[in-house]
């Protein structure tokens, strides 16, 4: 069988999210998060999950590490709760929260783990959202608070940081869409939300850098690949603009000092304003030191008038689907990579998801989801042609550790290497962690 060998200093790993795993949801002073709120609302995710309890990974972190340590895992990336550290956003600081995660980076350091801090990943406190939420260039200045706080706190400690995770989610999905907290419909406030994000990013780097804060920080961004259904130049825009959409809207700022103007234009076709002040292009244009990359899903699209936001429609064709629904598309990993190094040049990349929902079962204590470890070889092996195309890529991180809360879709869709058990919370390593495994160790794959 064929090998392929990946470079000796790669850094492999897993990623979660505070909200998807925690759990402990009112314990020791966590205050409220749109999540709690959403997930509260009836109807908004499915069978009525929440993550009340989640894999309850606030108290059992001690056995999700020793997973990772017999993984091999050299680099964790997590993100923190804002509401655990500022239960009301700002003001008064959460000793027992911050103390929560000392433990948690304390443990993963002691066994050789580089622990990945990611500021932001949806769960902004309530009492922010009660106040405007991210529509408020308020949680903007509350947010860069909160980045100090904690880069002042685990300086020395943390190595990777991150920003905000997947802005377009954080914006679209859960003000355009409604399918996310706090589940508005409303394309002016995506938009003002996506730039104060955008914005709330640069002035944790600036901080960050004043601070002379340990370690490279950067950006967690949802990619996409999209191929065009036919040559007509309409299908290849519809396409350009999804493509554009997930990458150039978010990424542009940060590297070009500027939004793209074929989506400033998109967007007030579509009746939404971007309104930028002065002096925030300058803050937003901090360099970083890498781009996280979230991979998941590619698709065949075509141009088809007044559809959603981009006038756009993915056509069926035979990709085959993980248990989400979403087409398995490898070789738009690897565009991806060709697509961010051609456009901001050569910065590091680091992988920070890439993961496959599968219908995993739990047959005679064993959960052999061989669909998920093919979904890792083939995006692997794009890594891989990556790499060998000479483009910096720092490391990997799997989506997910755990089994945990799949936001809109509760915990009926799973992403972990390790099965979770959601009534006992035992945790049961799937067929695919002890292949990972083995990646890790050997530094190659077979194909
Ligand atoms: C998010 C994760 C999520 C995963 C699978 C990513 O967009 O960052 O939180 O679980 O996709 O949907």
């Amino acid at each position: 069988m064929p090998i392929i060998r990946f470079p000796k200093d790669m850094k492999w790993g897993t990623a979660t999210a505070a909200y998807q795993v925690e759990g402990a949801a009112f314990k020791d002073g966590r205050g409220l998060s749109i999540w709690d709120t959403f997930s509260h609302t009836p109807g908004k995710v499915k069978n009525g999950d929440n993550g009340d309890i989640a894999c309850d990974s606030y108290h059992l972190y001690h056995e999700d590490i020793e997973l990772l340590d017999r993984l091999g895992a050299n680099v964790y990336r997590f993100s923190v709760s804002w509401p655990r550290i500022y239960p009301n956003g700002t003001g008064k600081l959460n000793p027992k929260g911050l103390q929560y995660y000392h433990n948690l980076v304390d443990r993963l350091v002691e066994k050789g783990i580089e622990p990945m801090l990611t500021l932001y990943h949806w769960d902004l406190p309530q009492a922010l959202q009660d106040q405007g939420g991210w529509a408020s260039r308020n949680t903007v200045d509350a947010f860069s608070q909160y980045a100090e706080t904690i880069f002042r706190e685990f300086n020395g400690k943390v190595k990777y940081w991150q920003t905000i995770n997947e802005p377009l989610c954080a914006a679209f999905l859960s003000n355009y869409r409604g399918v996310h907290a706090p589940g508005y419909q409303d394309l002016q406030l995506a938009v003002d939300v996506s730039h104060h994000l955008v914005l709330a990013h640069g002035k944790a780097v600036k901080v960050f850098r004043e601070l002379r804060i340990e370690g490279q920080i950067g950006t967690a961004t949802n990619t996409t690949w999209r191929e065009p259904f036919s040559n007509r130049i309409e299908d290849i825009e519809a396409c350009r603009r999804e493509i554009g959409h997930n990458i150039d809207w978010f990424l542009d700022p940060i590297f070009k000092g500027e939004y793209p103007q074929y989506l400033i234009d998109w967007f007030e076709k579509k009746g939404a304003k971007l309104h930028v002040e002065d002096g925030d292009m300058e803050i937003i244009q901090q360099p970083i030191d890498f781009i996280g990359v979230n991979y998941y899903s590619g698709n065949v699209t075509r141009f088809k008038e007044n559809t959603g936001l981009l006038d756009i429609e993915n056509i069926e064709i035979d990709y085959n689907h993980t248990h989400i629904g979403w087409p398995i598309y490898a070789d738009g990993f690897y565009k991806v990579f060709q697509y961010l190094a051609q456009r901001y040049g050569k910065i590091p990349l680091f992988i920070t998801e890439n993961g496959a929902c599968c219908m995993d079962e739990l047959v005679n204590g064993k959960v052999d989801d061989q669909d998920r470890i093919n979904y890792y070889k083939q995006h692997l092996t794009a890594v891989s042609r990556a790499i060998e195309s000479g483009i910096p890529i720092l490391g990997y991180l799997a989506w997910s550790l755990l089994d945990n809360f799949e936001w809109a879709d509760g915990y009926g869709k799973r992403f972990g290497l390790v099965y979770v058990d959601f009534q006992t919370l035992e945790r049961i390593q799937k067929e695919s962690y002890t292949w990972y495994k083995k990646v890790i160790a050997n530094g190659w794959i077979e194909i």
